[in-house]
């Protein structure tokens, strides 16, 4: 079974209650968005290999460690994982950018597809799916199975706030992708809305509401 880690670090804590507020306007829910996927990210990247390497200093040699092993690629679910793209690129410049278009049916709630573009060599890659919430889980375990398609074997994925049908969704589906989220809110409403949630992610990201 694979594992959820709950990141309870106070800066995410905090700033995720200005994404909860209703009040939190276009700008700063962007923002903060952005900010929260950085910090997600320094904590889901904690185990990636490294390997020791001997520079230069003005003073002496040192031995310091880079990154090693698989490269990286980040692959938002669209819309509202675009969010989240920006500042983790930021903090890996290197990794790659895959993009799979998913909007769920308002009367079903089941996930339909639109759009699927992946790097080339994704399947060497390890790969972080980033999308704000985590709800039926029904975008998140589609995204995952599409990705495994093109035969990618090292897969986490990323969310802001769960709920726990969502949790079992994947974990069910996909045992060997581990989860990171900042919160798991207590249940979905009948529309298939994390309750407290922060409402519509994309919506309040791209201000189309
Ligand atoms: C939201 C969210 C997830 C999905 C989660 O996207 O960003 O992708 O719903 O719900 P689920 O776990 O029940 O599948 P939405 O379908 O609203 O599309 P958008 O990002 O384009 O607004
Ligand atoms: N998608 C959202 O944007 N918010 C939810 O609460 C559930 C799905």
């Amino acid at each position: 079974m694979s594992e959820v880690h709950v990141l309870d670090h106070p800066l995410l804590q905090h700033k995720l209650s200005i994404l909860r507020d209703k009040n939190t306007g276009v700008k700063e829910f962007r923002e903060i968005v952005g900010e929260i996927a950085a910090l997600m990210c320094y904590e889901a990247t904690r185990n990636l290999p490294t390997e020791e390497r001997q520079v230069e200093t003005p003073i002496a040699t040192a031995t310091v460690r880079v990154l090693s092993g698989k490269k990286l690629a980040i692959v938002p679910i669209l819309r509202a994982g675009l969010g989240m793209v920006d500042t983790i690129i930021d903090l890996i410049p290197s990794a790659k950018i895959g993009h799979i278009g998913l909007f769920r049916d308002p009367e079903t709630h089941e996930p339909v597809k639109y759009y699927c573009k992946m790097p080339p060599d994704i399947a060497e890659r390890q790969v972080f799916i980033v999308d704000p919430m985590l709800a039926t889980g029904g975008s998140a375990a589609d995204a995952i199975t599409f990705i495994k398609e093109y035969g990618c074997k090292s897969i986490t994925l990323m969310n802001i706030i769960a709920a726990p049908e969502g949790i079992k969704k994947v974990q069910e589906t996909h045992p060997d992708v581990d989860i990171y989220v900042a919160a798991v809110d207590p249940c979905l409403n009948d529309h298939a809305y994390i309750v407290p949630g922060l409402g519509d992610a994309g919506d309040r990201i791209f201000g189309t509401k």
